[in-house]
């Protein structure tokens, strides 16, 4: 059993409390939280200023693609989307064991103890199985072209059954639809089912660009000259209402939502899934900016999160939470801040299906200390200084053990 000190203690709970010169006692889970709890073999005051709280969790990247830093192209998403096309392979087989390793310490040293992977190879496996942070693997299925479907879905098979004979307490799994653009109908339904069965969380891209949006309308578009040049002749197969409602009773998040109309954020609702926001991929391939009061009035849950590095310079999900905070310019930073610290543990936890992400007792101590320059007066600007000043984190505790 640990006891850690702090002078201000976040518990992420849902009436954002804060306490003064508080206690948390843990071993694997977190056991009792308050003042003057009882003694334990080893106590550790964490000095002046500091922050305990639960750890991040970085709940969409694609570490696949972590060896990218200056080849794919940004701005345009039709633009960006052909070079991730014409570089996929090279990046991945320059993305070998220490380029994964490196991926994982950048989100592990801001404080990050689990993240949600999106794979398209399995490639990732060899190295993710033995990470030191939690690991929920979404094996990822993509493909339009009917010819290819039986292909597709064995291929997937085999990734899906190697993965799942991984599963232990720090490594679950899950499943990704890539996009209503690039799954076939066919394929989706019978992933679907299998995350049905097996209970398994999913995720898929969804509405992250103009060009999606018109496509799956009409038909028109840049994608309908992107689908020309790959694909010949062909037709977007699912209407995005359709395509919302096949995630019905699954533990879903729809990661972008940038052009989701107020129909689809209602369905989203409906169903009970999340959202994960992307700010600066979005700003990176300049799709523009998930309307986050629209999110809130529809008391959506969202998660923030990096994407990979194929859309990112950086995995850092501090630096993402302080991009987003200084992003979404007609939000208040007070309480914008507050919902940004939110995102990345408690929201993030749920959309993940993970049991941390908060300071409570039964909770996995999935904990990170650091902190702040001065003292805070106003508690009420906690989160909005903890934004402002956190880079990386002292330590990171998972299952209770500092990593
Ligand atoms: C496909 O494999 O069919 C596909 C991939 C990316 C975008 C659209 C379609
Ligand atoms: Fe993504």
């Amino acid at each position: 059993m640990i006891k850690l000190k702090a002078d201000y203690v976040l518990l992420m709970d849902n009436k954002n409390t804060i306490l003064k010169n508080a206690e948390v006692i843990f071993d694997k889970k977190i056991i009792d939280v308050g003042y003057d709890l009882e003694k334990c073999e080893q106590e550790i005051y964490l000095g002046e200023n500091s922050i305990l709280m639960p750890a991040l969790i970085n709940s969409h990247t694609h570490l696949e693609f972590s060896s990218n830093k200056t080849l794919l192209e940004y701005g345009d998403f039709i633009l960006w989307l052909n070079s991730v096309i014409e570089h996929r392979e090279n990046l991945f087989i320059n993305c070998k064991g220490d380029c994964f390793k490196k991926a994982v310490d950048e989100m592990k040293k801001s404080g990050v103890c689990a993240f949600g992977e999106i794979s398209s190879t399995g490639d990732d496996l060899r190295y993710l199985k033995h990470s030191p942070l939690k690991v929920v693997y979404f094996n990822e299925i993509i493909g339009t072209t009917p010819a290819a479907v039986d292909m597709l879905y064995q291929d997937f098979q085999a990734r899906l059954n190697e993965s799942m004979e991984l599963q232990n307490e720090k490594f679950k799994i899950g499943i990704s639809i890539h996009s209503p653009y690039s799954v076939h109908p066919f394929l989706m339904d019978k992933v679907l089912n299998i995350a049905r069965s097996e209970n398994l969380p999913v995720q898929t891209h969804f509405m992250e660009s103009k060009a999606e949006r018109r496509w799956l309308d009409e038909g028109e578009g840049e994608f309908k000259l992107f689908f020309e040049k790959h694909f010949k002749n062909a037709k977007p197969l699912i209407k995005p209402i359709e395509f919302i409602e096949k995630f019905r009773g699954l533990k879903a998040t729809f990661i972008h939502c940038v052009h989701a109309n107020e129909e689809e954020f209602e369905k989203i609702k409906e169903i009970n899934a999340s959202i994960a926001h992307c700010p600066v991929s979005n700003r990176l391939l300049n799709v523009g900016l998930l309307d986050l009061e629209k999110v809130k009035n529809y008391s959506i849950d969202y998660s923030v999160a990096t994407d990979g590095l194929s859309s990112n310079y950086s995995l850092n999900l501090f630096k993402e939470i302080r991009a987003a905070l200084l992003m979404h310019v007609s939000l208040h930073p007070k309480y914008l801040a507050k919902d940004l610290l939110k995102a990345v543990t408690k929201n993030a936890a749920k959309s993940l299906g993970l049991n941390n992400g908060e300071i409570k007792k039964g909770k996995d101590a999935d904990l990170i200390t650091f902190k702040l320059p001065n003292s805070v007066e106003n508690l009420e600007l906690l989160p909005l200084q903890i934004i402002l000043h956190t880079n990386e984190v002292e330590k990171l505790y998972i299952n209770g053990k500092e990593v």
